[in-house]
């Protein structure tokens, strides 16, 4: 018997619970067929800036103000059109129309922005072009020294009301491991408008140039033990918060997506593994999850997802601290 792979997510029908998380990978056309193709049952677009959004409205007032400040009759003949002015956020929507028209799987594009500015209202025209849902990606990192924890907190609450209050469409919100309380945060965040919580943010680390004594940007693809920090959350969140559940960090095989799905993820996400071995690696994943599934005779993946969370895991204490002496007398340099 084969194991049914279908779930819902973000109340979307989805083909597989294996979804290309947002990536330079799904900002190309032929990637995203390949993708889709390969039996990813969602994709979700690079994120569109709000630096982006800013900068093409400084650039535009830039424009205007030259033309009204000197010779403006002559200029207005070739001011760029507001509308239709092809800049980043422009050319995003491009990309996303041309994704909605091509693909038969959601796609999912996705919003980054730290303050509740003008960029909010971008939510609405990605809504407009098609997006099935959106992904609001919430990378802060505070530095103001007078801010306290529960301020920090309230921007991220603030900026998905604004969001949710500008669509209809559900929505997702990306964040990252750092919070003081994050199950009280992730129920907070589900009642201001998170329909999924996105299981983590990875938060790219500068390094420095020793020669050039410069801090250089350096992203690293992740490693598949990068998975064990959103597993211990989702399987911790699973039955605590009414938003869906996506687990992104260190999803490189089919057994990943096996074991997100055990601790409650809804859908299990894949960046790194996708650049690392291409679009068509996806086929590998889920065909890897499938052959597991049909292996250990399970009907489907909703018969699976949960049964490992800490509601109902034989040995939840595995998860939390209580069992941090145990975990370190563990050790063995074997299995380091
Ligand atoms: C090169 C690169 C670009 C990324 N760009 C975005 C982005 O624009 N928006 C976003 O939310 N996540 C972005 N991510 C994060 C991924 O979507 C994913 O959450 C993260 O890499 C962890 O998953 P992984 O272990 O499968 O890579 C990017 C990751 C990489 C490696």
């Amino acid at each position: 018997m084969t194991a049914d792979l279908r779930t819902t997510y973000l109340g979307l029908a989805l083909k597989s619970p294996v979804v290309a998380s947002s990536s330079p990978l799904t900002g190309d056309l032929d990637s995203l067929w390949a993708l889709a193709d390969a039996g990813a049952g969602a994709v979700v677009l690079p994120s569109m800036f709000e630096e982006q959004i800013e900068q093409e409205a400084i650039e535009l007032q830039r424009l205007y103000e030259a033309g009204t400040g000197s010779f403006a009759e002559a200029l207005s003949g070739y001011l760029p059109d507001m509308q239709s002015y092809n800049t980043g956020p422009e050319k995003y929507l491009d990309h996303l129309g041309a994704a909605k028209e091509s693909l038969a799987i959601p796609v999912i594009p996705s919003l980054n922005g730290t303050t509740r500015g003008g960029w909010v209202k971008y939510a609405k025209r990605l809504e407009a072009v098609g997006a099935d849902a959106i992904e609001l990606n919430i990378y802060l990192l505070p530095t103001d020294p007078y801010a306290d924890g529960r301020d920090v907190e309230q921007r991220y609450l603030d900026l998905v009301e604004a969001v949710r209050a500008a669509v209809d469409v559900p929505l997702a919100v990306k964040i990252g491991p750092y919070f003081s309380a994050l199950i009280s945060m992730a129920r907070r965040l589900a009642e201001a408008g998170a329909d999924a919580l996105v299981l983590f943010n990875r938060f790219y680390q500068p390094d420095i140039d020793l020669e050039a004594l410069t801090v250089v940007p350096n992203i690293k693809l992740s490693a598949p033990v990068e998975l064990r920090l959103p597993l211990r959350w989702a399987a911790m969140l699973h039955g605590q918060v009414r938003s869906d559940l996506a687990v992104t960090s260190g999803v490189h095989s089919g057994e990943d997506v096996v074991k997100a799905l055990l601790v409650g993820a809804d859908v299990a996400m894949v960046a790194s593994a996708l650049l690392r071995n291409g679009a068509r690696f996806m086929a590998t994943v889920v065909e890897d999850l499938q052959r597991w599934l049909d292996e250990h005779e399970y009907e489907s993946v909703d018969q699976l997802r949960g049964s490992m969370s800490v509601a109902k895991a034989p040995n939840p204490e595995q998860f939390v601290r209580s069992n941090y002496m145990t975990v370190l007398r563990s050790y063995t340099a074997k299995n380091s």
